[in-house]
């Protein structure tokens, strides 16, 4: 999905929009629930808390949460909408698509839906299919979210696990680029399938079909090997950075603002340290909401921008790794046509 030489923009994100449940669940929370404590979380995690969808919320509600206040920023309607793909590891079903059921509940029309599964690197994933779309002439307005509700295949008798993750929704308006040099400058997209076994939701597909003994032996939660993924983490946020920005021109001391996957500050940190990235350019919300998977991205972008940090100009690089284990980054020269006060231009 890279391009060999350095182009205009053919897309731009002019919407965003977040969501969050009210509902939070603390270290505390946690330390009454398993042999954990604030101490160990933050210093391993850099997590204080997480919100959690409300028993009735599945992870469409959330998704038109974030959809509807995209929408809106971008200054278009849901009838504007030529696609919609909904990035996500906990769909409301298997089938029908997780953003079939966006589209009926926006009001959009009968275009074209659906859902990305590339775990925590989806958005980066749907944000790519979204380029092509317009890059084919297939669309012109193109609605991406990332929502989750990890809560409910989270085990919350699992240590090890159920410190990490967190519900929440974040969505874009993609839409072409009118600008020769702002917009989405570059995606890349990686994978490993080597590592497929490191991190996965066991049983509930067609390998392991739900059964009283998946449901007794746990197998419907994640199971994650935690070494496993953040060595293969810091690699692959480093290489995802790197050849976003080489297929975009530019050199990591080009970024302005890097938004990666909150996974474990950690992890992020020693990415960070190896590209030599000042820690003021990089964005965290992993302290308020843990990790979202693919919601992490648009969230934190989200929260960026409220804090005024996406400036017209500024080169911003989303970055995310996930189960598969997928990986991927996307480089964003940002453009504010419809500029919110905060934002500024550099
Ligand atoms: O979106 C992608 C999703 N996943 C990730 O990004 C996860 C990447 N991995 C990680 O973030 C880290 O590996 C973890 C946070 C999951 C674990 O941190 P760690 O520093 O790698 O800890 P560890 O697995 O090496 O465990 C160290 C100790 C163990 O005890 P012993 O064997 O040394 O006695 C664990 O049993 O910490 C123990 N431990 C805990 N203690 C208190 C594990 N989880 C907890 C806990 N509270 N919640």
């Amino acid at each position: 999905m890279q391009a060999s030489t350095v182009r205009s923009p053919i897309a731009t994100i002019t919407g965003l929009g977040s969501y969050l449940p009210a509902r939070k669940l603390t270290n505390g929370d946690l330390e009454a629930m398993v042999d954990t404590s604030d101490e160990w979380i933050v210093e391993r995690t850099g997590i204080h808390e997480r919100r959690l969808a409300a028993p009735e919320q599945a992870t469409s509600d959330l998704a038109v949460e974030a959809a509807s206040l995209a929408l809106a920023d971008a200054g278009v309607t849901a009838g504007d909408l030529d696609l919609i793909i909904v990035a996500t590891a906990t769909p409301d079903h298997l089938f029908p698509s997780t953003a079939c059921l966006v589209q009926k509940a926006l009001g959009a029309r009968q275009i074209p839906a659906m859902d990305v599964s590339a775990a925590c690197t989806g958005f980066i994933y749907a944000l790519a299919v979204a380029e092509g779309a317009i890059a084919a002439g297939r669309a012109e307005t193109v609605l991406v979210v990332g929502a989750e509700t990890l809560s409910r295949i989270t085990d919350y008798q699992d240590r090890k696990t159920c410190v990490l993750f967190g519900d929440g929704a974040g969505a874009v308006v993609v839409r072409r680029a009118s600008s020769p040099d702002h917009g989405i400058l570059s995606v890349f997209l990686g994978a490993d399938g080597a590592g497929a076994d490191i991190l996965k939701l066991p049983a509930g597909g067609s390998r392991l079909p739900a059964s009283t003994g998946t449901v007794s032996e746990r197998l419907h939660f994640i199971h994650m090997d935690g070494q496993e993924v953040f060595k293969f983490a810091v690699g692959a946020m480093i290489r995802s950075v790197r050849e976003s920005l080489k297929s975009a021109g530019l050199t990591p001391s080009g970024i302005d603002l890097l938004v990666p996957h909150q996974a474990n500050a950690r992890i992020v940190d020693a990415a960070v340290r190896l590209l030599r990235l000042p820690g003021g350019k990089v964005f965290h919300t992993i302290e308020d909401y843990g990790n979202m998977s693919s919601a992490s991205v648009p969230v934190s972008l989200d929260a960026a921008r409220r804090q005024g940090r996406l400036v017209r100009g500024a080169v911003t690089v989303m970055v995310a790794f996930g189960a598969g284990m997928t990986y991927g980054g996307a480089v964003v020269r940002w453009d504010a046509p419809r500029q919110r006060q905060g934002d500024q231009e550099i």
